[in-house]
């Protein structure tokens, strides 16, 4: 089985390509693919650069052209609900698009024909980040996030996204992830530590706090990864 690993941007992947065995960086699509093995699995890692089309591009890249069977995210997100706090982790159960608005022809923010407002992730994934987070005595929480093409630094805005898809946290690429992986039936598994509250002091803390929460992620993800059967 052949693992992809994703983030979007450097800072989320450097601690799973430090980790990986026999390295080979692959350019395609104007990006570098890090292909390797942890503890005996393939795995191809890659950052996509932030937001939803380049999130696109490179699962869809990772799928098709590097055979991946399984597609897992790490990374780092603004915090919607008062119960996450910096460093602290979420596994998104379904995610949804914030930014995405056909309304004026009477569907629901998030929605377009033929697509769905959430995309659930695997559940034996998230069953196994369960079991990582009891072995490590670590705390997880599930949660819908919401992922749109805007750095969000607005208490207002970020209300409305709370309100209008009951989102625990928000990012730029989970949910363009999920609707790729889903159109090829590849299951996957979106993780991301928090690294600020999406509100007033967002970009600053995002600064502060980007590597060391990127760091958390992407330690569980590996984790994630030896108890993966295959
Ligand atoms: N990723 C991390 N923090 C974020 C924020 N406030 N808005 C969008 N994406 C983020």
């Amino acid at each position: 089985m052949r693992i992809a690993i994703m983030g979007a941007m450097p800072e989320e992947i450097e601690p799973l390509v430090a980790r990986l065995d026999e390295v080979e960086e692959v350019l395609y699509a104007d990006n570098t693919f890090y292909l390797g093995k942890y503890r005996g699995k393939e795995i191809v890692v890659a950052y996509s650069k932030i937001g939803k089309v380049f999130a696109a591009l490179t699962a869809a890249t990772l799928i098709e052209k590097f055979e991946c069977e399984m597609v897992l995210f790490t990374g780092v997100a603004g915090a919607i609900s008062d119960d996450l706090h910096i460093g602290d982790l979420i596994v998104a159960d379904g995610l949804c698009q914030h930014d995405l608005d056909i309304t004026a022809f009477g569907h629901p923010y998030g929605y377009v024909p033929e697509g769905a407002v959430c995309i659930w992730a695997d559940p034996d994934l998230r069953e196994i980040a369960k079991k990582v987070a009891y072995d490590l005595k670590v705390e997880i929480k599930e949660g819908i996030i919401a992922t749109g093409d805007q750095f969000v630094a607005d208490p207002g805005r970020k209300q409305w996204i709370a309100e209008t898809f009951k989102a625990d946290a928000l990012e730029m690429e989970g949910a363009a992830v999920a609707v790729v992986c889903h159109a090829f039936d590849v299951p996957f598994f979106v993780l991301r530590a928090i690294s600020d509250s999406a509100d007033m002091d967002a970009s600053f803390d995002f600064d502060a706090f980007l590597k060391s929460s990127a760091k958390i992620s992407a330690d569980f993800i590996m984790a994630m990864v030896r108890k993966i059967d295959g």
